[in-house]
């Protein structure tokens, strides 16, 4: 079981300090820990998190080694602040940023290349869910992915993205087990993780742990999340 702590655009270096400190006091064994602050957090929560078995993850990478691509990050910079792996293909990358398949999968494969562990995130919007395109929508995101040791998918359905619309423990279960026929990889569940629904979504047979987005915040909701993993 993986739980990976999304922080989004918020903890700075101040307030990853603290919560970083925080999470080293807990007892976690038995579940794969990440977290995943914003750029400038990266090398307080490396820091931090030294010898401990709680892994740190950026929230994107760039697919070139460098060059002129401003405002962007690249994996041997990541790799060299001591960073484990890389988010790519979030839906708020998708959605604002002109993220696309192509564009993911571009990251992707560089970040596998390079060395970072990969979560590739995917997930149909409430629309084509409606349409009943959520298992073409996530062929065609899944299509571009290659199946490697260091990557996980998680399906994060859009319209279940801090909205505190969580899927049921059966959508999310289908909706794995239909990404693994494409795919050999673990999947993570992503979209309004919180306490009280962690144990449910976690003991479906086909959920390999969890992107935790709002939950992740707040250590003590973090953290209970990561036991629940424990339990399944
Ligand atoms: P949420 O976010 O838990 O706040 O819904 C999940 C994510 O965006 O990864």
């Amino acid at each position: 079981m993986l739980i990976a702590a999304n922080w989004k655009m918020y903890n700075g270096p101040a307030a990853t300090a603290e919560f970083c400190l925080g999470l080293r006091e807990q007892e976690l064994d038995g579940v794969d820990v990440v977290v995943c602050p914003p750029f400038v957090s990266l090398a307080v929560a490396v820091q931090l998190l030294a010898g401990t078995e709680i892994a740190v993850a950026a929230q994107n990478v760039h697919w070139e080694d460098e060059g002129a691509f401003t405002g962007e990050i690249s994996a041997p910079m990541l790799l060299e602040l001591g960073v484990y792996g890389a988010i790519v293909g979030h839906s708020e990358r998708r959605q604002h940023f002109g993220e696309t398949d192509e564009s993911v999968a571009s990251r992707a494969h560089r970040a596998l290349e390079a060395g970072l562990f990969v979560i590739a995130c995917l997930g149909e919007t409430e629309q084509e869910r409606e349409r009943g395109e959520t298992e073409d929508v996530l062929r065609r995101q899944v299509s571009v992915l290659e199946a490697d040791d260091n990557l996980v998918v998680a399906y994060e359905p859009v319209w279940a993205i801090g909205t505190g619309k969580t899927a049921t423990p059966e959508i999310a279960q289908e909706a794995h087990a239909f990404v693994k026929t494409l795919l050999d990889v673990p999947v993570l569940y992503g979209g309004s993780v919180k306490p009280d629904n962690a144990d449910e979504l976690l003991a479906q047979r086909d959920v390999d742990g969890a992107l935790v987005g709002g939950a992740s915040l707040d250590l003590e909701s973090f953290t209970s999340i990561c036991r629940a993993a424990t339990r399944s």
